[in-house]
């Protein structure tokens, strides 16, 4: 590497060129692995570290992408919230498999996840939906995520009709909205190293246990 390489990858990569994949092994447990990056990209000043891209699929094989945020996860999956009208969720709906990626760009770090999707419960995304303020509460029941808007208009008069439905009272959440829990089968850090030789290592769940190996980049 020449200075110009080494000085522009110390300013754009950061610490995590350096610090590679030491605390990684193939007996590693992943969902504890992604927490220690998690809480790294959370302290780097990342804006909204918890964006990730979804990606989705038609039964007939037609792929689409967009952010959503994580909101939480554990052995058990990785949550998000949406409008369970959505495209996104009509696809989850008729094809419950998933993809989500996670870029840290600052650090590095590329994390991917797959795996079978479902609802979380309605009692989980009743409490999440109590955490958030008024005004996404009320967005939530104005919105019809995904379909064609006449004008912005509308909009701001169905916000109005919401927030005048349920004045002087609690929010509930709607119907159409809510979590899905993507059950995490594979996930693949990626952390950026000089010259490209980055390190890799894959996760997959066998028979319930996490088996790792580390892969080319
Ligand atoms: C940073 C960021 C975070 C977002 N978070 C969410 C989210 O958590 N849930 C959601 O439904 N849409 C979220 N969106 C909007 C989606 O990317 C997308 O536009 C919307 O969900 C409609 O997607 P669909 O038509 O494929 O269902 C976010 C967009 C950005 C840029």
């Amino acid at each position: 590497m020449n200075l110009l390489t080494a000085i522009r990858t110390f300013f754009t990569a950061g610490q995590g060129v350096f610090r590679g994949m030491k605390d990684a092994s193939e007996d590693s447990n992943p969902i504890e692995l992604f927490k220690d990056w998690f809480e790294t990209a959370e302290k780097s000043g990342i804006i909204l570290p918890e964006a990730m891209s979804l990606a989705t699929s038609t039964p007939d094989g037609h792929p689409s992408l967009r952010t959503v945020l994580l909101k939480s996860f554990d052995e058990d999956g990785f949550v998000f919230y949406t409008n369970y009208e959505s495209r996104k969720a009509r696809e989850l709906i008729e094809n419950p498999q998933a993809s989500i990626l996670i870029h840290w760009a600052v650090l590095h770090r590329q994390v991917r996840i797959e795996g079978p999707v479902e609802r979380v419960s309605d009692a989980e995304s009743d409490t999440y939906f109590a955490s958030r303020s008024r005004g996404s509460q009320i967005g939530a029941w104005a919105s019809m995520q995904s379909k064609m808007l006449g004008s912005r208009e509308i909009l701001e008069n169905r916000v109005k009709e919401a927030d005048k439905k349920f004045a002087g009272q609690a929010v509930p959440r709607p119907e159409h909205w809510g979590g899905f829990r993507i059950r995490p089968e594979r996930i693949e850090f990626w952390q950026g190293k000089a010259d490209r030789l980055h390190d890799r290592f894959i996760y997959s769940r066998e028979t319930g246990a996490w088996r790792g190996s580390r892969y080319y980049p």
